[in-house]
């Protein structure tokens, strides 16, 4: 039995999708309500570690998919109650959705992943470390009358469609040879000046909209900090993942 949590959510839906002709999957969410249709739910709230305990009892593998709490420590507190949850009912091995850099580096974004991949680690359980890069979504540009504009210098991207990520954890889940293994998953690197020759059409470097969240991430960008490339995703897919080339030709 596969037990997915946070199985309601946008990731959630497609790791799914991906299992349920492959596999006896459970879905665990927050509200009833929400679970995904055609497979078993459970109710399982990271605030609440008795209902996790009973959500992942009998689970032969568990995916961990992180919490989107944005408040670092109620965001640790959530994994961390997940993690003794797993190792409390025994699971055969938990699978996590950690973040590229979450090995080494504590601070910032990766603060709540190191602490998780340090738990993990700590509880003894058999493990894989899904270490995802920034989604691909977040970062599709609007071609505006023939022209496509963006505020990252030109840098490259190792972004990845949830879609891949979905389907490279459906592939850990089922298949051998992956615990104990830390994959930093990255997609094909691009730019947004090589997407708009490539699309045929006028590229324009413009100023970051506002402060704000993707205003941060594009300084990122700029700063080069996304040009990171592994070939762990094309290894679990078993195929190139998606570019954001094709996504927007499709
Ligand atoms: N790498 C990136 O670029 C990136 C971008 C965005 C998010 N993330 C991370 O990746 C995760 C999955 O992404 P996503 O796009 O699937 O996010 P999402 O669509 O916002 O889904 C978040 C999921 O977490 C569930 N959840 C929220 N609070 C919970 C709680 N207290 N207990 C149990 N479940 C709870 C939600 O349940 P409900 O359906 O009940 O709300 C939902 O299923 C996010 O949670 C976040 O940690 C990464």
């Amino acid at each position: 039995m596969i037990v997915v949590s946070a199985a309601s959510g946008a990731l959630g839906r497609l790791v799914i999708d991906r299992l349920r002709t492959r596999a006896d999957v459970v879905a665990v969410v927050r509200d009833l309500a929400r679970a995904p249709e055609g497979v078993r739910a459970r109710r399982g709230d990271y605030e609440e570690p008795a209902s996790l305990r009973a959500a992942f009892e009998g689970a032969e593998r568990l995916l961990v998919i992180s919490s989107p709490e944005l408040d670092p420590a109620r965001r640790i507190a959530h994994h961390l109650a997940a993690v003794t949850a797993a190792k409390e009912v025994g699971v055969g091995a938990i699978a996590y959705t950690s973040f590229l850099g979450a090995g080494t580096v504590a601070t910032g974004v990766t603060e709540a992943h190191h602490a998780t991949e340090r738990a993990i680690l700590d509880s003894g359980l058999p493990y894989t470390m899904l270490r995802h890069p920034y989604y691909s979504e977040a970062f599709v540009p609007q071609v505006a009358d023939g022209e496509l504009t963006a505020s990252t210098g030109g840098r490259g991207l190792n972004t990845a469609f949830r879609a891949d990520l979905a389907e490279a954890a459906a592939n850990v889940l089922t298949g051998d040879g992956h615990l104990g293994r830390d994959y930093d998953l990255t997609g094909p690197l691009w730019s947004h000046p090589e997407l708009a020759r490539a699309l045929g059409v006028a590229f324009r470097e413009v100023p970051d909209a506002g402060p704000g969240p993707m205003a941060w991430l594009n300084a990122q960008v700029r700063a080069g900090a996304l040009e990171q490339q592994t070939g762990d995703l094309e290894s679990l897919l078993g195929r190139p993942a998606e570019t954001v080339l094709q996504r927007l030709r499709a």
